[in-house]
């Protein structure tokens, strides 16, 4: 079968090559795939900078954003053939640590955890994948080609449950969340941020277009000039973009007792204008919290899959801006700055 994989930590060896069909060791379920979605991890990957190959093999298969049918449900998945499932990111560590032994893998303590497509197993991006039944989400079927977004739900299902959490350290009644950047995660967390009730604000450096139109359609504001220039104090701002001065920015804008929950990953760039002691001290003598989160459990894969069931398809069909197919990958990881969300389509919905 075709599959899109990169020798990792070496840079312009992606290719899509044939492997065998996955063996029944690897899960119980058989999926053909439909999509996969592209984020900046696989890009990062692919230019050789982050990723590691199972145990023992030079390939990793990419793709940790699937969408995909049910061929096989195997014994005791439950499942129906045709079912659309997604395939939940993040195994536990082996040893296990605590988190990893209570199911809370996105918390792992030892880094010892793995994760399909990017950490020593193998992705989502081949005609065919196995699953363990246990990490098999069962997406609406109304959902369609758009279930292949319930991955970055989850990770903002997972950032929003944080705030929450700890929130609740003090009186917690927030009312206004600044989302930064308008990529996927940025459009998804403004649109559950608004499902919660929250006066939502997305900032970009896009001026115009369609990031634009879509906060404006969610009935949340839209602002492209730069953090420290914003006229309100948000009780929480949930960072993606990953940029050194959006973040010190953010930090000093944020509300008393108020939640900064970063969840970028970015790399070098130019140092914020802010020395390190002056943001830190905007957030000591307000009672802030910094938070990093990544990755996601299965709590938080189930409350995503119930704020997608809940959104509006025609906005959310949106954010999908480009559908490419596997022998384009490539393309598919080269970011236009019109693009959203781009996926690779395998076979039809
Ligand atoms: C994925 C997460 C993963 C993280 C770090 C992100 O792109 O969405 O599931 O934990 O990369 O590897």
């Amino acid at each position: 079968m075709k599959a899109i994989t990169v020798e990792p930590k070496k840079p312009g060896t992606a290719k899509l090559m044939d492997i065998p069909e996955p063996g029944v060791h690897e899960g119980s379920v058989l999926v053909q795939a439909v999509a996969v979605g592209v984020c900046g991890t696989d890009v990062e990957i692919v230019e050789g900078k982050y990723g590691w190959a199972p145990p023992g093999q030079k390939h990793l298969v990419l793709g940790h954003e699937s969408l995909g049918r049910v061929i096989d449900p195997g014994p005791t998945s439950g499942l129906k053939k045709g079912d659309l499932v997604v395939g939940i990111v993040r195994r536990p560590d082996p040893v296990p640590c605590p988190n990893c032994a209570v199911g809370e893998w996105d918390m792992c303590s030892n880094g010892l955890y793995t994760e399909r497509g990017i950490k020593e197993i193998n992705g989502y991006m081949s005609e065919y994948w196995r699953i363990e039944p246990e990490y098999a989400i069962k997406v609406d079927p109304t959902l369609g080609l758009l279930g292949v977004l319930l991955e970055p739900s989850s990770v903002v299902a997972k950032a929003l449950e944080q705030v929450g959490l700890i929130g609740r350290r003090s009186f917690w009644e927030p009312r206004t969340a600044l989302i930064t950047g308008a990529g996927p995660i940025g459009l998804l967390a403004a649109l559950f941020a608004k499902l919660y009730g929250l006066d939502v604000h997305v900032l970009d450096r896009a001026a115009g277009g369609l990031k634009v139109d879509l906060v404006r359609e969610l009935g949340a504001t839209y602002h492209s000039g730069s953090v420290k220039d914003l006229d309100f104090e948000p009780d929480t701002i949930i960072e993606c973009t990953g940029v050194g001065q959006v973040i010190a920015e953010s930090i000093q804008r944020i509300g008393a007792n108020g939640i900064v929950c970063l969840a970028g990953i970015g790399h070098g760039g130019a140092s914020p204008t802010s020395s390190i002691a002056d943001v830190a001290s905007a957030a000591v003598l307000r009672n802030n919290v910094i938070v990093g989160s990544v990755n996601a459990n299965k709590r938080h894969w189930y409350r995503a899959s119930q704020y997608l069931a809940r959104a509006d398809r025609g906005w959310l069909t949106k954010l999908i801006t480009r559908i490419e197919k596997p022998e384009n990958f490539m393309k598919a990881l080269q970011r236009s700055p019109d693009d959203i969300k781009v996926v690779i389509q395998f076979s039809d919905i």
